[in-house]
């Protein structure tokens, strides 16, 4: 403490809002999105319905709900110049770092995206486009690694089946997306949806309290989410869960690895700043691991290395007196892989899941005319000292 000024290092016991959007109790380990549970959601809900439920407030009627649905489609495709600065990239660009660049390139084909006071319809026209063109960004950006051609989105298909025919389809077969894949995915973007003021979030928040645009701050929320400490990690699981496995499976010696001080390692998808018994989103991915790889037919040795993880850190007293237990990213990379995604695309699917929860934290405080963040410090650098020219130093 420096007189006024409490130094608080991440935010930990810093509140920067008041919002209305979702809910944690990371002691009870509940998570709503506008009061309705991500139990109930993930279960009975559909991506699109709980974007509109984030980004507006309530839930859509059905009319409103297939208008949403429809705008959307309306809006999928983009510029073509838009692919000109894709073939820019070179094949082994991070897909995170293309995803960033397009949707920031959206300001130069949409400069009226720019006017703070420009009216909420044409701020509702600016959610729609970016809601519409994440999925044909994140999948030309595989495209660019694998150097296929691109493909244009089908305005016949459901959002999650579009995303899979852009990712995954080849000029030269037929291609038809898995329905099991399509709805396993469609509940994994609900569960990333929102999670109230998060590393990405905070970074969508204070990029716009400057009144930058809805597209520079969610490309600023792509590169804060790209990090292996917050989205990223589920990318870093499964690089963990694959060194794991070329050790032989000997779990115990990264479990020690990942309690010892000095080893930098981390046991990766562990932990939470909020959650402190369990992230509910954990449990469910956990299960839907298990249903997706039995539908899927798929067999994967990781995931086996992944509960063995689980069960043994569960039961270390390291893990259980610092109350680390699995989260969202540490089961999400396993049923992503299992759906043919690449790793280093799966931070890419977090940032599509968690659009809906950027654009809506942006709406609330853009709404409430919040200030522009600007937090101070406590100086510990030199104090006034005269110049001195180069000769004397
Ligand atoms: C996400 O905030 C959100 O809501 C994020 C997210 C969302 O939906 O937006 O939930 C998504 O980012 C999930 C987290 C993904 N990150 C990882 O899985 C990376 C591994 N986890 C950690 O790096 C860590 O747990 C964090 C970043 C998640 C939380 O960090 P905190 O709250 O700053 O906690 P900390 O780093 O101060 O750790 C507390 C103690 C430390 O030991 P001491 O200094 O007290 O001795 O626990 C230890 C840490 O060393 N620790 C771990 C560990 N996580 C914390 N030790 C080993 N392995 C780990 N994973």
């Amino acid at each position: 403490e420096s007189g006024l000024i409490t130094i608080d290092p991440g935010f930990k016991n810093t509140g920067s809002t008041k919002s209305a959007i979702t809910f944690l109790d990371g002691e009870e380990g509940i998570l709503r999105y506008r009061g309705y549970s991500i139990e109930d959601l993930a279960e009975k809900s559909t991506f699109l319905e709980v974007s509109y439920l984030l980004i507006y407030g309530e839930l859509p009627s059905s009319d409103q709900l297939e208008n949403f649905q429809k705008t959307i489609t309306t809006h999928t495709l983009v510029h073509e110049d838009i692919k000109t600065i894709l073939d820019g990239f070179p094949s082994n660009a991070h897909p995170m770092g293309v995803l960033s660049s397009l949707v920031c390139s959206l300001t130069a084909f949409y400069p009226e995206s720019l006017d703070p006071n420009r009216s909420s319809e044409a701020v509702d026209l600016s959610i729609i486009r970016i809601l519409a063109k994440m999925p044909t960004f994140a999948a030309w950006a595989y495209k660019n690694q694998v150097g296929h051609p691109v493909n244009y989105p089908d305005n016949e298909l459901d959002y999650c089946s579009n995303f899979l025919k852009m990712m995954f389809a080849l000029p030269a077969e037929r291609y038809k997306a898995n329905p099991v894949v399509a709805r396993a995915l469609d509940q994994l973007l609900i569960l990333h949806a929102d999670h109230e003021q998060n590393c990405s979030t905070s970074t969508v928040r204070i990029v716009g309290s400057s009144q930058a645009s809805l597209y520079a701050s969610i490309s600023a929320g792509i590169n804060a989410l790209w990090g292996p400490l917050h989205g990223g990690a589920n990318q870093a699981v499964l690089e963990m869960l694959e060194e794991i496995q070329e050790a032989g499976g000997d779990t115990a010696k990264f479990i020690e690895k990942a309690k010892d001080k000095n080893d930098p390692f981390r046991l990766m998808g562990f932990g939470h700043r909020v959650y402190k018994n369990f992230d509910p989103r954990a449990k469910i991915i956990k299960k839907a691991a298990d249903d997706v790889l039995e539908q899927l037919g798929v067999n994967d040795p990781l995931l086996d290395i992944a509960k063995e993880l689980e069960r043994i850190a569960l039961s270390d007293e390291y893990f259980v007196e610092k109350k680390l237990y699995p989260n969202v990213d540490f089961y999400s990379g396993i049923i992503y892989r299992a759906m043919g995604i690449p790793t280093e695309m799966f931070t890419v699917m977090f940032a599509i899941g968690r659009l809906p929860g950027w654009i809506a934290q942006w709406k609330e405080m853009r709404e409430n005319n919040e200030p522009i963040g600007r937090p101070r410090q406590v100086y510990t650098g030199y104090n006034h000292r005269p110049y001195e020219e180069t000769s004397k130093r």
